[in-house]
């Protein structure tokens, strides 16, 4: 057998009802601050389940509700200071990917004390407190439940900084299904298609192994019919791709992501798209290329997801984006340019298997957008 390393230090507890089902379980302190942003949590009944489970074990809590798309450090910051203010010793993070990362940075900057000017140059280090994250995704996109990973938007690169540390895996996952009933069907295929992104970049990686190709198959393999489902206007099963992001969270807790979100993350600071949808409109572009330089590869992961060739996935993304009436994005050749030599992408592909030339990520952002 290859060696490998595999690690994964979260419970996952999915059920309906988990958050209320398992409040001895997640509950971590004796003071908890949930994180979340303004609407999702309220509206999907999530935030009335956690307070509902932290009273049930007589915890006290306070509410951070500050946290938007894309979260940067001064809302990290904002978090922290109210964690630091209020006595808490545990985060509860309850959102998409946005308010699960601003929860985890929180709960590093509030444990560890660490100064504004030094966020971004330095990693959460093994003598670093974090307090313990529990983690309840309200999309199906992130997998951030499941990740050592907090992305948070640093506006000196205008792009997004990925602050990774085995300390910021959420010590407990709670997936219930019910909240993502009420998500819209944009929010859905955003975040399914990043979900997707992760995915098939994982299997890619050069840190890929046996293990984290298996979780990504098993994800494409219930992303892709799903989002067919979807083209078609049936019956979307939330609580199949709830796992399957899940899942595709936890082979990229093992691999990282790689060229599609080093290339996507511009697309999302200066043009605004969601960050799915950018991942998942450059995907079919960035299928393609890996065709012609990973060949065995490309044949398991079109295997997976059920598909003879990359023009397939380029016809389900495009008649999910198209379908369902959701915006893309043009860019100027000057950005077209800057985009394709970002100091962040090119770091980003040396953990990867075939390096494109400017040129051709250039070739991969046309097809896309
Ligand atoms: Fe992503």
């Amino acid at each position: 057998m290859d060696r490998f390393r595999f690690s994964l230090p979260t419970t996952v507890i999915a059920e309906r009802g988990a958050v209320r089902n398992h409040a001895a379980d997640w509950n971590l302190g004796r003071k908890a601050l949930i994180v979340t942003g303004v609407q999702s949590a309220k509206a999907s009944g999530a935030l009335d389940d956690v307070i509902a489970a932290l009273e049930s074990q007589q915890t006290p809590y306070v509410i951070d509700d500050g946290i938007r798309a894309n979260p940067d450090d001064a809302q990290v910051y904002d978090g922290a200071e109210i964690a630091r203010r209020e006595g808490c010793d545990f985060v509860v993070a309850v959102g998409g990917g946005s308010p699960m990362d601003a929860g985890k940075a929180i709960a590093w900057v509030a444990g560890a004390g660490i100064e504004r000017e030094a966020f971004f140059g330095r990693l959460p280090g093994p003598s670093d407190r974090v307090l313990p994250i529990v983690a309840v995704p309200l999309t199906c996109g992130t997998g951030s439940e499941v990740t050592p990973y907090a992305i948070i938007t640093n506006h000196k690169i205008q792009s997004k900084t990925n602050i990774s540390a085995s300390a910021l895996f959420p010590r407990v996952a709670l997936l219930d299904a019910a909240y993502l009933e009420n998500l819209p069907q944009a929010v859905l295929c955003d975040t399914a298609l990043d979900a997707l992104s992760h995915a098939i970049e994982s299997v890619y990686s050069l840190r890929s192994t046996k293990a984290s190709c298996m979780l990504a198959f098993e994800a494409m393999s219930v992303i892709v019919p799903e989002l067919l489902r979807m083209t078609h206007g049936m019956f979307v099963n939330r609580a199949a791709l709830h796992y399957a992001s899940m899942v595709a969270g936890m082979a990229i807790a093992q691999t990282g992501t790689a060229l599609v979100h080093a290339m996507g993350y511009p697309l999302t600071y200066h043009k605004g798209m969601p960050h799915g949808r950018a991942n998942g409109l450059l995907l079919p572009g960035y299928l393609t290329f890996m065709t012609e330089h990973c060949p065995e590869l490309t044949k398991r992961v079109l295997a997976a997801m059920g598909m003879e060739s990359p023009d397939a996935l380029q016809a389900l993304v495009d008649a999910l984006i198209d379908g369902l009436g959701l915006s893309r994005a043009s860019l100027t050749e000057d950005e077209l340019r800057a985009f394709s030599l970002t100091p962040l992408r090119l770091e980003m592909m040396r953990r990867y298997r075939a390096m494109p030339t400017p040129a051709e990520v250039i070739d991969i952002y046309r097809n896309g957008l």
